[in-house]
């Protein structure tokens, strides 16, 4: 069965959709079976790997209202062993649509294990909100990667992130574990970005990954190019940095969430 790896923060803008994109590139060129699942009525993963969504067929959306096969949905990529289930902003109607539905926690999983075999690993982009479509994305995965920005406000939020989590882990899905806290966007030359480090350092420990993901323009202008770091700047520390993460990933167990709350976090207290 494939790793399945929810990527995930309420906060808007921190780099979950640039991390979807560049890890599972970088897991699929060391020759693993990737799918990334689009799961933002924004559709940023779509797009950014150049699908046009005008012309798409079934999406994510009908997978969750069950009206279609989940193979019938999957795109192609540049990369070979990188397909995606692709969104559209139709994906909000399922928003309001789950609510009454039967199963609405787990219609996402359900239509993942159709695949099987087929993947080593699944990550899922989740949208800058805790809903439904968040929640569906937690009880599909094995495990949370949470990518925290490191800017004034990144470590808001992130306590109700962890009792979403943990509310999960009580009812709706036992195994979910963090997989680990990213940090992105990060730039040496300002003291604030280390101050943000430290914090997040000392709330959950070895669960933030070694890897830093600095800023870097060439990550931010991939998307506009319709391709992953790796193929529009393969030569950066955009590209360098999201092989390392792969590279971590692939070697490190499992953790569970810190158990104790996040009082002391410096900045936000
Ligand atoms: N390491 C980086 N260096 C420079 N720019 C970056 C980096 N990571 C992300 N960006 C840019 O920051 C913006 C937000 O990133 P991204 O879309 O990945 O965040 P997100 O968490 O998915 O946002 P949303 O909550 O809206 O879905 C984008 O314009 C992206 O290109
Ligand atoms: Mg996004």
């Amino acid at each position: 069965m494939a790793k399945t790896i929810a990527i995930a923060n309420q906060k808007g803008g921190v780099g979950k959709t640039t991390t979807a994109i560049n890890l599972g590139a970088s897991l699929a060129a060391a020759d693993l079976r990737v799918l990334i699942v689009d799961l933002d009525p924004q559709g940023n993963c779509t797009s950014g790997f150049g699908i046009d969504k005008s012309t798409l067929g079934d999406t994510i959306y009908e997978l969750l209202a069950e009206t279609a096969e989940p193979n019938e949905a999957l795109c192609s990529t540049a990369l070979d062993s990188l397909q995606l289930l692709p969104s559209t902003p139709a994906l909000i109607g399922a928003t309001v649509e789950l609510l009454e539905a039967p199963w609405r926690e787990f219609r996402l999983k359900r239509a993942l294990e159709s695949f099987g075999q087929q993947y080593d690993f699944i990550l899922i982009d989740c949208p800058p909100a805790l809903g439904i479509l968040t929640i569906n994305a937690l009880v599909a995965a094995d495990s949370l990667l949470v990518p925290v920005q490191c800017e004034f406000f990144a470590l808001e939020g992130l306590s109700e992130l962890m009792d979403t989590l943990r509310r999960v882990q009580r009812s709706l899905n036992p195994r979910l574990e963090i997989e680990g806290v990213l940090l992105t966007m990060h730039d040496d030359r300002l003291n604030l970005c280390s101050q943000i480090r430290q914090d997040v350092r000392g709330y959950f420990g070895d669960q933030v990954f070694k890897t830093v993901v600095p800023r870097n323009v060439r990550l931010a202008e991939s998307p506009g190019f319709g391709q992953p770091i790796l193929l529009y700047a393969a030569r950066s520390k955009g590209a360098d940095s999201y092989l390392e993460l792969a590279r971590e990933i692939l070697g490190k167990p499992l953790a569970q969430p810190p158990t104790h709350e996040p009082l002391s976090l410096g900045l936000t207290s």
